[in-house]
C-alpha cells in the first residue's frame, strides 16, 4: 500500500493533512492565521480545564526563530529553516490551583497540537512536528525551569517546490500511511469490526 486508504468517512482536514519538509521560505503567515491556529490550540479538552500547554511561537527573521533552528538537529534545520514559523511546544508538570504533579498534561498538550495542526491544514498551512531537537539547549536557551515540560518542536507555513529538498528527503516527501485499525484497539471482546468494514484482514475475535 503506498497512498493512504480510509475506512470511514471522516474529517477532511484528518484525511488531507500530512508533515511535508518542502516549506515556502518566501511565504510569510498571515498574523491572522498565526492567530487563529493558536486559538484553535487554546481550546483543546484538557483535565480539570487545566491548559497546561505553553507554545513559544517564532517568526522568521526573530532572535526567539533563530534560538529554535539552532536547538534542532543537523536533519531538522535542514529542512525545517525555510518554515517562516517555528514553535516550541511545552507543558506545566504540575496544576495551577494545588501544585499537585498533573498525570495528564503530556496528553493533554498532545491534544492542543492535534487541534492547532488541523487548524492550519484547513488553513492551506502545513505544519511537522519534530522530536529530534535538543532538550536540554532548549530550556537553556529560553530559561524554561524543571516544571516546564519540554516536549516537541513545530515547523509551519505554506508548501514550497519540492525539488528544493535534498534526493533523500525527496524520497521521504509523502503523507504517512497509518495501521490498520485491528492494531490500534486492545479487545476485551466488546468491540468487533467486522471484515466488510475493515480493508486488510478479517473480523476481529
Ligand atoms: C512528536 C513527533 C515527533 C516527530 N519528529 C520528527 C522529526 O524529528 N523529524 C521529522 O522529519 N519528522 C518528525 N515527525 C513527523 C512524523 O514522522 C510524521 O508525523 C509521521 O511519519 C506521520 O506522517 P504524517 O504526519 O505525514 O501523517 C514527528 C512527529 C511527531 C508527532
Amino acid at each position: 500500500m503506498s497512498t493512504r486508504t480510509f475506512d470511514y468517512e471522516i474529517l477532511d482536514e484528518v484525511k488531507t493533512r500530512w508533515s511535508p519538509r518542502a516549506f515556502d521560505p518566501d511565504r510569510p503567515v498571515p498574523e491572522e492565521d498565526l492567530l487563529g491556529v493558536m486559538e484553535a490550540a487554546r481550546f483543546a479538552p484538557s483535565c480539570f480545564n487545566e491548559q497546561p500547554w505553553r507554545y513559544i511561537v517564532a517568526v522568521q527573521g526573530e532572535d526567539d526563530y533563530q534560538k529554535i533552528l539552532d536547538v534542532l538537529n543537523e536533519t531538522n534545520r535542514e529542512w525545517a529553516s525555510n518554515a517562516p514559523v517555528l514553535m516550541i511546544i511545552t507543558s506545566r508538570k504540575r496544576f495551577a490551583k494545588n501544585d499537585k504533579e498533573n498525570r495528564w498534561h503530556l496528553f493533554d498538550a498532545g491534544t492542543s497540537w492535534g487541534f492547532l495542526s488541523l487548524e492550519a491544514h484547513r488553513r492551506g498551512l502545513h505544519t511537522h512536528a519534530m522530536a529530534g531537537f535538543s532538550v536540554d539547549r532548549t530550556r537553556e536557551a529560553f530559561d524554561l525551569g524543571e516544571d516546564i515540560s519540554i516536549i516537541a518542536a513545530v515547523a509551519m507555513g505554506y508548501y514550497g517546490n519540492k525539488e528544493d529538498l535534498s534526493p533523500e528527503l525527496q524520497k521521504k516527501e509523502k503523507p504517512g500511511l497509518r495501521k490498520p485499525t485491528q492494531e490500534i484497539l486492545l479487545l476485551k471482546g466488546k468491540i468487533r469490526i467486522h471484515k466488510a468494514l475493515s480493508h486488510n484482514s478479517d473480523a476481529i475475535e
